[in-house]
């Protein structure tokens, strides 16, 4: 489907500047005012504002080095405030050697000066607040960099008393590591020190030695960390790695399955050094602190099943919100496959948490695109993680269709696992290039050359020139965004999915009391008609109006007993009692209604 029928962009323009009055922006909080009040607004902040992922490295340079840093960030909180998101969580900043780009962190209380200073870092949490964007930091709480002091005295000698701060063991006789563990990363989890002669244990890159947690001192230390930040304003953390933090001491050998992993080593069952219960205990110390201060935690919880990611919120006292990777990993835009993992999730009892992609996994764009409907397609998922009822995590450029450039030649990796996995793994360069936001050289990130090349798509997908065209992806983003703040039933709405199992239509009400919205997703090319989708809901409305639409112009009223959609359509009606008032005003003129 092509969005450049001029008629159809026209129309489109139309809708969108007589779209009925939403808060463009939400209003400031006010000085010293550090949450809304729970009587103003009954549900936490983080509960329906849109958390914005930003890689720091990768999304403004104000100094033209090619490195993104927090100035670049704090001159485009206008844009983020625009765009309508509420907090944005900054990826690892702290001063590291940058093996593995700031997840190898060298000191967790300063700021690398690559990226900026202190300072700057104040000033972009004023300038934040200022806007009511609250900023949430990268915990990297499993390991430290081999930079970092407490491992330089951990090596230094056996008897060194930050030895325990990291698990070193013998290895086995001729010279064997002490199991048969291995880094996710490519290489065998143990390291030879041949000063001490003992190897360490790293689940991550050798140059990112794992923590000892069940020395209290290494507790301590890193929840000192969080303290440190929460006094200094942060709303929160995103907490790293987190299912690799305790091992068995006993270190037996992991059990080998079936099949080869990406680096072509036979797999193992890792039941001793991943997922072990007593990683819930350390959740439950960060969440302690985290209340002390009204702060959230987001968790990078990689799950197999839902009784899996259930337990990361514990009885309320662990996760607020652990991210739902088997949602973002659906692949394949399929209305059965997204409706039975709402449908978990929903039925777990637990406040959703929905994302579809980050800095470690290929774009959505080309997850789910199929070459011909992407820019539809890139909206069928906005729509859908954006109404849902859950917190949405979005990823810097997702609201420009920004797609994966992948390194064509193993030379030019930046990401170690690239180098090391070439070419079956091309490490995660594609996904972590600059935002897109003019169309100039390098898409207007730096004047100087970027760390990383941004695609040629970047001349049409960025920024300057999506704001301008009413039918763009940025342009749906910021109405969804928009919508999702203003609407109760959106705000405060029950899921009620509908249409059974309908293979290409995914289609819900969003409601409470006195307001209702219906989401219909055609995830499909067919056309197909729906009939009396509400019958049984006991709605009255006769008619929905469209609050946002990929082809239908907003405030149409629109007969639910038969909706017919277009391939890919995204269909957004009020169908509470508020859609049989008249609108405010003459509907303009829609040659997209003969389509
Ligand atoms: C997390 C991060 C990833 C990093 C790894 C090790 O998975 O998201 O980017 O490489 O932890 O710190
Ligand atoms: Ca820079």
């Amino acid at each position: 489907m092509t969005r450049t029928i001029p008629a159809l962009a026209a129309a489109a323009a139309l809708a969108l500047f007589a779209s009925f009055a939403l808060p463009e922006t939400r209003p400031a909080p006010q000085e010293g005012q550090e949450q809304p009040s729970a009587a103003a607004d009954p549900h936490e902040w983080w509960k329906h504002e849109v958390i914005y992922e930003i890689y720091p490295r990768s999304f403004a340079d104000s100094n033209d080095d090619g490195i993104g840093d927090l100035n670049g960030i704090t001159s485009k909180l206008d844009y983020l405030q625009e765009l309508g998101v509420g907090a944005i969580w900054l990826t690892p900043f702290f001063p590291s050697p940058q093996v593995d780009f700031g997840y190898d962190v060298s000191d967790y209380e300063q700021i690398d000066p690559m990226y900026g200073t202190l300072e700057d870092f104040d000033r972009l949490l004023a300038e934040g607040k200022k806007r009511g964007i609250r900023v949430i930091l990268d915990l990297v709480v499993n390991h430290t960099s081999d930079q970092h002091k407490w491992f330089q005295e951990s090596k230094s000698s056996k008897k060194s008393p930050k030895r325990d701060w990291y698990i070193w063991r013998k290895g086995k006789s001729g010279g064997q590591p002490p199991n048969n563990w291995l880094s996710l990363f490519g290489s065998p989890a143990w390291k030879l020190d041949p000063a001490t002669d003992q190897y360490y244990y790293h689940f991550f890159y050798p140059e990112q030695p794992d923590l000892n947690w069940r020395n209290p001192e290494v507790e301590k230390a890193i929840l000192d960390v969080s303290r440190y930040w929460y006094k200094k304003g942060v709303a929160g953390f995103r907490l790293d790695a987190v299912d690799t933090l305790y091992e068995d001491t006993a270190l037996p050998d992991n059990a080998t399955i079936a099949g080869t992993d990406k680096f072509g080593r036979p797999k193992q069952d890792e039941v001793h050094n991943r997922r072990l219960p007593e990683v819930h205990d350390a959740l439950k110390k960060l969440r302690k602190v985290a209340d002390e201060y009204g702060a959230v935690l987001v968790g990078e919880t990689w799950t197999s099943d839902i009784e899996e990611l259930k337990r990361y919120y514990g009885s309320g006292d662990e996760v607020q919100l652990p991210m739902n990777f088997m949602f973002a990993m659906v692949n394949t835009l399929s209305a059965p496959a997204f409706r039975k993992q709402i449908k978990l999730v929903e039925d777990a009892g637990v406040w959703p948490v929905y994302v579809v992609g980050n800095h470690d996994i290929v774009r959505s764009w080309n997850r789910y695109g199929d070459g011909i409907n992407d820019d539809a397609i890139a909206k069928s998922l906005a729509a859908l993680y954006l109404t849902l009822r859950g917190t949405a995590v979005m990823y810097y450029g997702e609201e420009l269709g920004m797609e994966n450039n992948d390194p064509t030649r193993k030379e030019d990796v930046k990401d170690p696992i690239g180098r090391l996995g070439w070419p079956e793994e091309k490490g995660r360069d594609g996904e972590r290039t600059p935002m897109q936001w003019y169309p100039q050289p390098h898409a207007g990130f730096t004047r100087g050359t970027p760390w990383l090349p941004v695609p040629a798509s970047a001349d049409t997908r960025n920024v300057g020139l999506q704001t301008w065209d009413p039918a763009s992806v940025l342009n749906f983003y910021k109405r969804l965004l928009a919508l999702r703040r203003a609407h109760p039933a959106l705000r405060e709405g029950d899921y009620v999915p509908l249409l059974g199992d309908d293979p290409n239509v995914l289609a819900y009400l969003r409601r409470t009391k006195d307001s209702a919205v219906l989401v219909a997703l055609n995830m499909s090319t067919s056309i197909p008609t729906l009939r009396d989708a509400l019958a049984g809901q006991g709605l009255d409305a006769k008619v929905g109006r469209v609050l946002a639409g990929t082809l239908q112009p907003e405030k149409k009223a629109i007969p639910l007993g038969a909706i017919t959609l277009r391939p890919f359509e995204v269909l957004i009606l009020d169908v509470g009692p508020s859609a049989a008032a008249p609108p405010d005003r003459p509907r303009p003129p829609s040659p997209a209604a003969n389509l």
